[in-house]
């Protein structure tokens, strides 16, 4: 999604700002541009299409130098990828210059009032209406005429402005969008991530929602809205840089796979204690526990995939009642929630709008809220009763491995957790499960060690244009993270079924040589899905399967064939997801896929 850094000290701004929208790069985008200002104007200079275009335009552009700049890279929402529509937007007589993450609820209310005021607008986007907001109240004061804006729009933003009159001040806001102020040495920056910036400084201020800073080379204010000045908590990002680089890797992806044997490990490890899960930073207690009456999940993507994995685990193992949706859905359903629902709310970022609006109207209506998050000190970390942090480190490719691995971990500690507190496992039980718990990084690291077949695989049926991924119970749950890798990132159609509902219609789809990706590592239902792999082999399909070790004699039955080792059936998935990356992966290089940064999606979907 769209990507902001902004940059005010004694260095050139724009080989600073390209430096850091490169890095933003991953988050997904069609276009970028910088604004420098020079002479008593802000020179704009953008383009539609990769940072590449940016660059070759700035080359032959010398306006473009000064020490005070802001950059972006898009991901249009509100008019078609093009020059115009493209980041900076400057007010009609270019007094303020802006880049915007989020969406203005209310532009083309204002848009209208403003065109009725005799302004021009130049482009489609919801942004240029802050600019020339923002010049149609400007009396001189700055600030003043923020505030007043603010209290004008609705929506949510992070914002970079600049304004002709004043070449000391790089202005920042935020309200339901990310941004940060990254404090350097007699210059500053702004990014609305850290990556943008951490090379330059590991030093920082999280804004919080309506907060306005006012960033000067030697210095940083921040201002609410009735103007009192807040008192910020400087932050330190003890990020090893190298995790933000490729390290020899073709992708990030395929580098974020095989990190995942340390990620799980860094989850888990902290929270294992003398054979007990040790959850210190819950605050629910016993009694919280037993006044619950079901639990709701709610989560975007792939973690909404952990989710339905979650239910299953949370409803065999804890029995308590579990409903699972889609963040966006629930938003709006006039969900049935009180005080006696746990709310989890499972995301990566901490910043998906969807989720983070969910999360609200969860305590709104009563619910506790208990995250499982990756980012910290993020929207969602910080809005909510409890945080369990993943401990994947950053994750930059936009189709997520180690992050979903580490949630999944991060489920069934709390699983036990909560076992334990209501003795709904035996002792003899839950000791097996934190054995198997303590293998898991290692049984991952066995299971991506060799990558040869999976390959081999690949090669095989990276030109089909249609595959389908069925199981059931958890490997239901997974054959939704198996079918979205792949279509995210090369772009084949893929769905996924539960095995038994094929019948029900879709199986009408299966003719001679359509591939189908069985999942039968569930023990309970192994049975069960021999009989799915016999029906669509009956119609023609080629049939690849997954499954544990130990099942040699689903061989007579399918074409190809993944093994993952054995565990307890609850961690499955953490096993059988590997190969289902990994295969995504190799597919998606076979044809030459832009696989960190697959087309129109976005790492941290800010937006509704
Ligand atoms: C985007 C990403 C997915 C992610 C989803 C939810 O669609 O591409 O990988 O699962 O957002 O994001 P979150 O940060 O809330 O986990």
């Amino acid at each position: 999604m769209c990507g902001i850094v902004g940059y005010i000290g004694g260095n050139q701004a724009t080989p600073i700002l390209l430096n850091g929208l490169e890095k933003l790069e991953y988050r997904g985008y069609d276009s970028a541009g910088v604004a420098v200002y020079h002479n008593n104007a802000v020179n704009v200079v953008k383009s539609k299409g990769r940072l590449k275009n940016l660059c070759d335009l700035l080359e032959q552009d010398q306006s473009v130098t000064g020490t005070l700049g802001i950059g972006h890279t898009r991901w249009a929402t509100h008019g078609e990828p093009s020059d115009i529509n493209s980041h900076p937007h400057s007010s009609e007589h270019g007094t303020f210059v802006v880049v915007h993450n989020g969406i203005i609820e209310n532009y083309l209310y204002l848009r209208d009032y403003l065109i009725g005021e005799g302004k021009h607008f130049t482009s489609e986007t919801d942004t240029e209406v802050i600019a020339q907001l923002l010049e149609y109240y400007y009396n001189g004061n700055i600030l003043d005429t923020i505030i007043k804006i603010l209290s004008k729009i609705t929506g949510a933003y992070a914002l970079g402005i600049i304004c002709k009159d004043n070449p000391d001040t790089l202005y920042a806001i935020r309200k339901d969008s990310p941004l940060i102020v990254g404090l350097g040495k007699n210059e500053n920056f702004i990014a609305s991530d850290i990556p943008a910036i951490i090379d330059k400084t590991r030093n920082i201020y999280r804004l919080n929602d309506n907060e306005i800073a006012l960033i000067k080379r030697d210095g940083v204010a921040v201002y609410n809205t009735a103007k009192e000045i807040i008192t910020k908590n400087k932050v330190y990002i003890d990020w090893d840089i190298t995790a933000a680089e490729k390290d020899g890797y073709k992708h990030f992806m395929l580098k974020e796979i095989m990190e995942q044997p340390k990620a799980v490990h860094n989850t888990i490890s902290p929270r294992l204690i003398n054979g007990q899960v040790v959850l210190d930073e819950l605050k629910l207690s016993e009694q919280d526990l037993k006044k619950l009456n079901k639990i709701v999940i709610v989560a975007c993507g792939s973690a909404y995939h952990v989710g339905v994995v979650a239910k299953y685990a949370i409803e065999k193992v804890v029995r308590i009642p579990v409903e699972i949706d889609i963040a966006s859905e629930f938003r709006y359903r006039d969900p049935i929630i009180d005080e006696h629902v746990l709310v989890l709310v499972i995301s990566q970022s901490g910043e998906t709008a969807d989720t983070l609006a969910a999360l609200r109207e969860s305590k709104k209506l009563g619910a506790r809220v208990l995250s499982i998050v990756n980012v910290v000190g993020s929207s969602i970390a910080n809005e909510s009763d409890d945080v369990l942090y993943t401990w994947a480190g950053p994750e930059i490719s936009v189709a997520t491995t180690k992050a979903y691995s580490t949630q999944l971990s991060m489920v069934y500690m709390l699983v036990l957790y909560m076992a334990d507190m209501l003795g709904t496992i035996s002792k003899q039980e839950y000791q097996t499960y934190i054995t198997d718990l303590e293998k898991l990084p290692v049984l991952i690291e066995k299971t991506i060690s060799d990558t040869k077949s999976i390959q081999a695989v690949a090669s095989k049926y990276f030109q089909y244009e249609n595959i389908f991924f069925i199981g059931r119970n958890i490997d239901y749950a997974l054959s939704l993270e198996g079918s979205l890798k792949l279509k995210e990132i090369s772009y084949i159609h893929s769905e996924a079924y539960a095995a038994g509902e094929l019948k029900h219609g879709s199986i009408s789809l299966i003719e001679d040589g359509t591939l189908v990706v069985a999942l039968a590592t569930y023990e309970a239902l192994f049975d069960k899905m021999m009989s799915n792999i016999k029906e669509v082999k009956a119609r023609g399909a080629t049939v690849l399967s997954l499954t544990t070790e130990d099942k040699i004699m689903i061989e007579s039955e399918t074409d190809e064939i993944f093994y993952i080792p054995k565990i307890n059936s609850m961690m499955l998935p953490s096993l059988a997801v590997l190969p289902l990356q990994l295969f995504a992966y190799y597919i998606a290089n076979h044809r030459d896929c832009d696989i960190d940064k697959p087309r129109n999606l976005a790492k941290s979907v800010t937006v509704e």
